[in-house]
């Protein structure tokens, strides 16, 4: 029955903001990193808390971030800010969404993506009756730009002071404001309305928050994180930042967990990448969104991975692609220039050269010839190839879908298939081979015959 475990948290995520610097027609937090979009990060990070509440702070004509909410989210609720008129404002318009709750109150910026679910968690367990706020405090390389954070000689936080308002005493302090703070509910909406714009950019500050509390003798304590966790973006330099402290990150996960990196700074995963242990990936691959890989797997290089289930023992590429709906058994073998959308590979077969196998099925121990198309496509609509168990197919062959093989058959290489193959049936359609003894020879003898009158010709 402790406080920190009882205590109940909802979240308030600020992402009214419109991002002018990222020169986009996307808001700004519905940019990607590691494949997730900010806002995505920031409310994956605080789920472990599991809220009771999530509010996301919208501007207008911000249908798109609201979808994005909701899909990381459920039960998520919007806010609409209508005017961008500060942080505190901002943290008004989520009041009624969260009415009737008395819990801690969390306040994240959705720009700041990299924060982690530990950091959010020591946050919100900072909150007590005691003291009833604390706010996550970094030391900065460049404190330029951020609020400061002062403090007293017991080192509770006083007051927070934004660097335009700040003295350059106090600007000289490097501890500074990320963003997110933890505050009780009923001290929050008490202090919310105190808050003016009496400040140089005429905005109502929610880090107004923290001297309000302390005059009114409630006790503001700091929590600090590494600065690395609270970066934020601001424009693209910004953004391929995070991206690469996410890949950073994973690399150094996955290794720990058992996954062999012989190249760890060239592989690029997604926020939701999931790998089994003795797995080895070869340099230079990419993760996109909704990858996961059993254990044993091996991933040579250059390949490029998304929305696909790979079983143990697989071997995948080099130059392999496998695109969303790739399901890959154990032990098959997907080589080079091989690419799978839309299709289970069964166990142990083997598609190793050239190949597009899309809208499919293939069976168990299936050898795929070099060179097979599935042509899934006829123009308007695509259609499906269902292919056995144990089946040869020759190099060069088109299936022309719909179709169907049957287990065990044997198709011709450079056949094109246009119907059903029956189990353990051969399917072959080309043109019969002809031999014309000596024919080659006589050719040669004719063409360098006549290139030899031409060059006389042209000489005299
Ligand atoms: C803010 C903090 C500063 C801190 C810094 C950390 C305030 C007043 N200052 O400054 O102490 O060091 O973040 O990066 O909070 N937003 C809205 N509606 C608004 C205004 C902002 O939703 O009306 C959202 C933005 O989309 C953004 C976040 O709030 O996600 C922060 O706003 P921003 O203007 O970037 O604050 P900073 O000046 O960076
Ligand atoms: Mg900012």
């Amino acid at each position: 029955m402790t406080r920190a475990i009882m205590r109940q948290s909802a979240i308030v995520v600020l992402a009214a903001g419109k991002g002018t610097r990222m020169k986009s027609a996307l808001p700004k937090v519905l940019h990607r990193a590691a494949g997730r979009s900010l806002l995505g990060h920031v409310l994956e990070a605080v789920k472990p808390l599991k809220p009771v509440r999530t509010v996301v702070v919208v501007g207008l004509g911000m249908e798109a971030v609201q979808d994005e909410a909701r899909r990381h989210s459920a039960g998520v609720k919007i806010a609409l800010q209508q005017q961008q008129r500060g942080t505190a404002d901002a943290v008004a318009t989520a009041k009624a969404a969260l009415a009737g709750f008395s819990g801690t109150v969390l306040v994240a910026y959705a720009d700041a993506p990299l924060i982690r679910a530990e950091t959010v968690a020591a946050l919100a367990e900072a909150v007590t009756p005691r003291t009833p706020m604390a706010v996550l405090g970094f030391r900065a390389a460049e404190p330029k730009g951020y609020g400061r954070l002062i403090r007293n000689a017991k080192g509770h936080i006083t007051a927070i002071r934004e660097e335009l308002d700040a003295t350059p005493r106090e600007r000289r302090i490097d501890l500074c404001n990320s963003g997110l703070i933890a505050i009780d509910a009923t001290l929050l909406w008490t202090l919310l309305p105190k808050i003016g714009n009496d400040n140089a950019k005429k905005e109502y500050y929610l880090t107004d928050l923290a001297g309000l509390a302390a005059r009114a003798k409630r006790r503001v304590a700091l929590v600090e994180c590494p600065e690395s966790e609270v970066a934020g973006v601001n424009d693209r330099v910004q953004l391929a930042a995070v991206d690469a402290a996410f890949q950073t990150r994973y690399r150094r996960r996955f290794m720990l967990e058992g996954v062999t990196l012989t190249a760890p700074e060239t592989v690029f995963f997604c926020a939701d990448t999931q790998i089994g242990k003795d797995v080895v990936i070869e340099p230079h691959v990419v993760f996109g969104p909704g990858v996961s890989i059993d254990n044993n797997v091996r991933i040579l290089a250059f390949s490029h991975i998304e929305g696909a289930t790979i079983a143990d023992g697989a071997r995948i590429g080099p130059y392999a692609r496998l695109r969303p709906g790739a399901e890959i058994g154990s032990d098959a073998h997907i080589g080079n220039f091989v690419e799978v959308k839309q299709t289970r590979i069964g166990a142990g077969a083997k598609a190793n050269h050239l190949s597009y196998i899309g809208d499919a099925s293939v069976g168990a121990g299936t050898n795929i010839g070099a060179g097979t198309i599935t042509c899934n496509y006829d123009g308007f609509e695509k259609h499906r190839t269902e292919i056995g168990a144990n089946v040869f197919v020759g190099s060069n062959t088109a299936l022309v879908a719909p179709v169907k093989v049957g287990d065990g058959a044997n198709i011709a290489a450079g056949t094109v298939v246009t119907g059903a193959v029956p189990a353990d049936a051969l399917a072959i359609a080309r043109a019969e081979m002809q031999i014309r003894q000596g024919w080659a020879a006589k050719y040669r003898d004719i063409k360098r015959a006549r290139k030899a009158a031409k060059a006389k010709g042209a000489k005299e």
